[in-house]
């Protein structure tokens, strides 16, 4: 045989390799898949289970008497303080929606949330409505604010 002739041995070695090479990107293609979709599936699961698991509590509100802070705070909103005008605030402020009809309605109103997704969201609401700096919200426990700053 001479050195330009083929085998079918060397044929067959040839289909192998490219066999070979076709399934090594195709099991790296299989690896970004799996990544990119991993990815999104945690990345869902993050997002979602802030406004899942208030649901799930069987008591959502259990008896917990006043702290002196707040009946301080309770105190502080029923007087007339130094902030002009009306005012509202919203603890546990969800979407906003509450805080923003009140800014729409003349109110300076805030609005105070724990999921920092819903206060994010909120407070673009507010940019979008024209209401910045008339709708404002805080990512705080609604049991720990110090309401008297707020104004
Ligand atoms: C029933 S939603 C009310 C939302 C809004 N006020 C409305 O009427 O559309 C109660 C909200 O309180 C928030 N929340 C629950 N516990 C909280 C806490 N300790 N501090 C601040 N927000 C809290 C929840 O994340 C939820 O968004």
């Amino acid at each position: 045989m001479s050195k330009t002739e083929i085998s079918s041995d060397d044929m067959l070695g040839l289909e192998q390799q490219q066999d070979n090479r076709h399934s090594r990107t195709s099991s790296k293609l299989g690896k970004v898949i799996l990544g990119v979709t991993g990815a999104a599936a945690i990345g869902l699961v993050l997002v979602t289970t802030p406004f899942v698991t208030p649901a799930l509590r069987k008591i959502c509100l259990p008896y917990v008497p006043a702290t002196e802070r707040q009946i301080s705070n309770i105190l502080l909103m029923a007087q007339v303080s130094k902030c002009p005008g009306p005012k509202l605030v919203d603890l546990g402020s969800g979407d906003g929606r509450v805080v923003i009809a009140a800014a729409r309605h003349g109110y300076q109103a805030h609005g105070y949330e724990l999921n920092h997704w819903l206060v994010w969201y909120s407070r673009i609401q507010a940019r979008i409505q024209g209401l910045h700096g008339k709708a404002t919200f805080s990512r705080a426990d609604l049991w720990k604010v110090g309401i008297n700053k707020t104004c």
